[in-house]
């Protein structure tokens, strides 16, 4: 999965040769998980029709301030527009368009809506290469990047001109690239390491039966997500779980057993800064597994179960400089057991779900906690979906370790 999954991409197309390539930068930013809308000069249309655009993005194409070809014409909202992207490309820019950004020309819908952008605002120029150099184009990049704006430098090579200088708009794949390192590098998790544990563990009987529990691992895919998501390097140790994740800064580390668990864990432990243990680990196993499948000869079978380690703890006991997260789940004295289990496990923050709480628990997509920290701190939340739940425990432990 990319950074730029789910983000609202506003792409805004000037009258250049490169147009053409937006078709293949479109297609990208949809690859890339993300909700793409085109803006588009008037002159930029004999490059590249608006269809191909709204086909490929799934969304209209607007080029002027009203639909012209509507007899009742609709205002096209440059507001909405520049409210709705996450982030705004205009690609190519021409000298031109670059010109009027710098100078507060509001002539066309594509510049209003620049105007209006409140998100991060990403410019790839394609000119010719005199042009690229002259300097007045010069002075519209500083004055562009003097207001934040973010350039996605030409390239060299062939131009339409038949020329070979500066001035080629940067590859689609580049820009991509490029737009991605830029949202990492300013992520408040960068550099981070962040270990996750998820999902129930299964404990073998013999070679064919176990004991597990119902954990579904959700609530684990979803911190690790929003970890990454924050520019974390994640690392999801999670047991037998459906949950399926795709994202280049997560590397899931698949195990079984609670004692495969607690090995892989401690393998990543020193080099990481945060870890947070959400897996329901069984907290018994056999004492012995079976070589061959057991055979039901006998009218009653009893299992000498011993207890497994306890991952969370052996953390505890070990850590330096780590922040440490633990999850409880309490169906009595809930607060105070779970302020009990942050001191005995020597944790920073521990989560506590309430198995009284509709809503909450192993197999819903909602869940209901409350943030307890070493401080004895209390921060109680309402029903929400896990993926919310996880962004507000992200948040939480990023301004802990920043502060
Ligand atoms: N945990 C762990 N390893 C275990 C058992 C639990 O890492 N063998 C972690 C869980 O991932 C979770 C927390 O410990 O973060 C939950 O602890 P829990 O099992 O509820 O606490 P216990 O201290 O074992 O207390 P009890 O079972 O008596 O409530």
């Amino acid at each position: 999965m990319s950074i730029l999954s789910g983000k609202n991409i506003l792409l805004g197309i000037s009258a250049g040769i490169a147009a053409y390539k937006t078709a293949s930068l479109v297609r990208l930013f949809i690859k890339a998980g993300a909700d793409v809308k085109v803006v588009m000069t008037p002159a930029s249309k004999e490059f590249i029709t608006p269809l191909t655009l709204s086909t490929l993005s799934k969304n209209p194409v607007h080029s002027s301030f009203t639909n012209e070809d509507d007899d009742n014409a609709v205002w096209n909202s440059h507001v909405d527009l520049g409210l709705w992207a996450d982030l705004f490309i205009v690609a190519p820019a021409t000298a031109n368009t670059l010109s009027k950004m710098a100078n507060g020309v509001c002539d066309n819908l594509l510049l209003a809506t620049y105007l209006s952008a409140k998100c991060p605002v990403y410019f790839a120029p394609a000119m010719d290469l005199d042009m690229y150099k002259h300097p007045t184009t010069l002075q519209s990049f500083e004055t562009l990047k003097s207001f934040g704006n973010i350039m996605i430098p030409a390239t060299s090579g062939e131009l339409a001109s038949g020329l070979v200088g500066e001035g080629r708009m940067a590859e689609p794949e580049d820009i991509v690239a490029f737009i991605e390192n830029d949202i990492l590098e300013s992520l408040p998790l960068k550099n981070k390491k962040v270990l996750i544990t998820a999902g129930p563990t299964y404990e073998a009987i013999d070679p064919v039966r176990f004991i597990g529990n119902h954990s579904s691992g959700k609530m684990g895919f979803e911190i690790a997500k929003a970890a990454a998501n924050l520019g974390a390097q994640v690392v999801l140790v999670s047991g037998p779980t459906h949950q399926k994740v795709s994202h280049g800064l997560i590397e899931v580390v698949p195990v079984t057993s609670a004692e495969d668990m607690y090995t892989e864990v401690h393998k990543h432990f020193g080099s990481t800064d945060v870890a947070i243990l959400s897996a329901a680990v069984a907290d018994y196993r056999p004492k012995e597994v079976a070589s061959q499948k057991i055979k039901k000869k006998d009218p009653a079978l009893t299992l000498e179960l011993e207890k497994t380690k306890d991952i969370l703890a052996s953390l505890g006991a070990i850590k330096k400089h780590q922040y440490l997260v633990g999850f409880a789940l309490e169906t009595n004295n809930e607060l105070e057991n779970a302020k009990d289990k942050l001191k005995r496990k020597n944790l920073n923050l521990i989560v506590l779900n309430s198995l009284n709480d509709t809503g909450a628990g192993f197999k819903s997509d909602t869940n209901k906690v409350t943030f307890i920290e070493a401080d004895d701190s209390v921060t109680t939340f309402q029903l929400k979906s896990k993926a919310e739940v996880a962004k507000d425990l992200l948040n939480k432990i990023t301004e802990q370790i920043h502060a």
